[in-house]
């Protein structure tokens, strides 16, 4: 596996970021000093076994220990960011856990003490001062999103925003580093669209981040890439328009079906011009990818979609692209033949193609 990554994204604020090429989990640390140089050592969602000796390392660098961590803070109550909590709250005996009553409800059942146990929900403001190092912070509701007791954290000295799942996305940047560009977006998009209930409940966190002053300069996610600058406004602006969850499921429903029917006619197709690819391309769809399953394949059958129409289209597309990128001519003549069941289907492509690339189709469709 890929070599973990550890990064500062604000003032006394760290990544450490898994290896995974495809989607990492992302643990961080705060460390608040007082004027007087005493610390409060806070880490946010602690990861997994997998990530325990990291964690070790990285409390060494940055608290003199593991022991000397003071808060925990959980997002939600998942698997991928808490099933370390038994394991850090006794290698840190002073630690104590935050994160929601609904939260709570759910971890405790990792057979943790209630008594290091803090409801955010107890705090008699949202808006709290560490009193031992004078700093302000701030606890903001992502309910349902994806979890009804769902928390982000801001921290105002460094203007970094913990957002938890919210704003997370799969890998679809290219190149080195931790930032998003651009090309971030379709795993945020994608994330969003099968972890997300209904764009209602993206809108309301989107209202509540607005609503931060000073705005923050960082989001930083539990997963994918941190965001900075103008790229919020303009992810939380695409985000408030995605179709997520129920609402493609609903928006999908009359279309699904022939869809279906269409890839499973181009499979048909594909195995009588090529065995390999068909099986490359097949096994693809089969796998239960990083993260999660997007076809449900039974048998040698698509019999259904986890994802947008348009978004499983394009993966067939791509991964068209990969299996005869050796060989343009079967790359044309595959391509040609998808093309060629959509438009029996009266199914539109959900991209444009590029001219030259549509060029040699036209020429294969009439030749077949
Ligand atoms: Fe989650
Ligand atoms: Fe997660």
């Amino acid at each position: 596996m890929a070599a973990y990554g550890f990064y500062e994204i604000g003032k006394e604020f760290y990544l450490l970021r898994s290896g995974e090429p495809e989607f990492h989990r992302n643990i961080y640390f705060k460390r608040f000093v007082g004027p007087d140089g005493r610390t409060v050592n806070m880490i946010m969602d602690p990861g997994t076994k997998l990530d325990l000796n990291e964690i070790v390392k990285v409390s060494k660098q940055l608290f003199g220990g593991i022991a000397n961590i003071d808060i925990i803070f959980v997002s939600h109550q998942d698997p991928d960011l808490t099933s370390n909590l038994d394991a850090i709250m006794s290698a840190a005996p002073r630690s104590l856990v935050l994160a929601s009553m609904d939260t709570w409800r759910l971890i405790r059942m990792y057979g943790l003490p209630e008594r290091r146990f803090k409801a955010i929900e107890d705090f008699r403001t949202d808006t709290l001062r560490i009193k031992k190092t004078g700093h302000t912070v701030k606890f903001i509701p992502a309910h349902y999103c994806h979890f009804r007791g769902a928390m982000m954290f801001y921290d105002f000295e460094s203007r970094v925003l913990f957002t938890g799942d919210f704003l997370g996305g799969t890998n679809t940047r290219t190149g080195e580093g931790i930032f998003a560009t651009e090309e971030s977006w379709d795993g945020i998009a994608l994330f969003h669209q099968i972890y997300m209930p209904t764009k209602s409940v993206v809108r309301e966190t989107i209202d509540r981040i607005g609503l931060l002053d000073p705005f923050p300069e960082v989001i930083a996610p539990q997963h994918g890439d941190v965001i900075k600058g103008k790229l919020i406004f303009e992810f939380l602006n695409r985000l408030m328009d995605l179709d997520v969850g129920i609402d493609l499921l609903e928006k999908a429903k009359p279309e699904k079906e022939v869809v279906i029917l269409a890839i499973n006619d181009f499979l048909e197709k594909l195995k009588a011009f090529s065995t390999s690819i068909y099986q490359l391309i097949l096994n693809d769809m089969r796998k239960p990818g990083q993260f999660t399953t997007t076809f449900v394949v039974s048998g040698d059958m698509v019999t259904d979609l986890k994802i947008d129409i348009n978004d499983a289209l394009r993966l067939i597309w791509n991964l068209i692209e990969r299996y005869t990128s050796a060989n343009p001519t079967d790359a044309g003549r595959v391509k040609g033949l998808l093309i060629q069941v959509l438009n029996e289907y009266k199914i539109k492509l959900p991209f444009r193609l590029k001219p030259e690339e549509s060029k040699p189709f036209k020429e294969i469709l009439s030749d077949m």
